[in-house]
């Protein structure tokens, strides 16, 4: 996910990454009428790690989309990636209470939890049992050149690399295919696992298939995310602490923007490429009020960084009300959101039994 904190875009992209993602990126605009056209022939699978709250990046970048897809009419499961996060860390610092923080920010969004398969990783056995197999179908030198892992643990703060780490793209393929997920909506950091995706279910297809496709080969849908600036200029990330939280209140809000970076410019334009602190805040404000930002900033002028800042917060604070409101309602309710939790983990429980079922059959059939 483009905001994720611990994913970041590879700083080297070779050409061939690089065109990989214009192939996607056109793909993408292919799929998105395909959904609109017919979004019964979709299952989106898309998910996070429970590292903490979300912030508005994560929300204008990924959540955001997730809710435009299931108001599409396309069938979704979320998963919470309890275990990816083991990747970086040795013991997650909060695991329950991690997600269910996730979770109240799916809701809040509006996810709803009648619609989507809300999961996660500890919680269904079956899911885990594919890596098996699927491990068996990738070599080491495949798992070595994965560009996203490469940088994750360059930015690791870990003094040695867990098999986790190089193993969780294949893992991820497992997320995906226990559901037979077939578009699954991502940043381009996630481009390279999700060809390790499509590369597993093409080998067990073509190695145990028997001339039937048992997985499909899930397709990326590349979003269109905005990329939105923590408050101190650089990209906006929980653990730099210079984001603003969608469980942020109004006066919190109003705070961190206060404390925004801007520039010693007065007048107010939207010029990402001259002014990336004052532009980011006008974007904040126009994702808000679903208008271009040109026009924000045109509004703003000569009112400066502290009519900016102004109007951001007004933006954030009226958009975010109803958002914030709900999750305060589920959070309330814990009981209700643990409920939520455990049959979202029984349907996926049920789905990813029935896939594991079907592999074995395809296996023993060919051992
Ligand atoms: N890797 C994703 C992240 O960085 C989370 C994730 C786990 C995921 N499994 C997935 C995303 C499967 C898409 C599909 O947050």
């Amino acid at each position: 996910m483009p905001y994720d904190d611990e994913s970041t875009l590879p700083t080297d992209t070779a050409p061939a990454d690089a065109l990989a993602a214009t192939a996607a990126q056109a793909r993408s605009a292919v799929l998105e009428r395909l959904v609109s056209e017919d979004p019964g022939r979709f299952r989106v699978l898309t998910g996070d790690r429970p590292t903490g709250r979300l912030h508005l990046g994560h929300y204008f970048g990924t959540l955001h989309n997730r809710v435009r897809l299931q108001e599409l009419g396309v069938e979704m499961f979320v998963l919470v990636a309890d275990y990816q996060v083991l990747t970086d860390r040795d013991v997650a610092e909060d695991p329950a209470g991690f997600v269910e923080e996730l979770v109240l920010d799916q809701l809040a969004a509006g996810v709803d939890p009648a619609r989507a398969v809300i999961f996660t990783h500890s919680a269904v056995p079956a899911l885990n049992q594919l890596l098996l197999p699927f491990l068996s179908l990738v070599s080491v030198a495949e798992l070595n050149r994965n560009p996203t892992v490469k940088e994750e643990i360059a930015h690791s703060r870990q003094s040695s690399v867990s098999g986790l780490m190089f193993t969780y793209p294949v893992h991820q393929a497992a997320d995906i295919l226990f559901c037979k997920g077939n578009l699954v909506p991502v940043g381009q950091d996630q481009l390279p696992h999700l060809e390790v995706t499509r590369t597993v279910a093409r080998r067990f297809n073509d190695r145990y298939g028997n001339g039937t496709a048992v997985f499909p080969e899930p397709e990326a849908l590349l979003s269109k995310a905005p990329l939105l600036l923590g408050t101190d200029g650089t990209k906006m990330s929980k653990s730099r602490g210079n984001a603003i939280a969608l469980a942020a209140d109004a006066d919190e809000t109003a705070r961190l923007i206060r404390g925004a970076r801007t520039d010693a410019e007065r007048h107010i334009t939207y010029d990402p490429a001259r002014r990336p602190e004052v532009s980011s805040l006008v974007l904040l404000a126009a994702l808000c009020q679903g208008r271009p930002p040109q026009q924000v900033a045109e509004e703003i002028g000569a009112a400066g960084a502290s009519g900016l800042k102004k109007c951001v917060t007004e933006a954030v604070n009226d958009h975010f009300a109803p958002i914030r409101a709900r999750r305060a309602r589920y959070a309330q309710d814990r009981s209700y959101l643990r409920e939520i939790l455990r049959e979202g983990n029984e349907r996926a429980n049920a789905v990813a039994e029935t896939t594991l079922d079907e592999v074995r059959r395809a296996m023993n059939s060919r051992c």
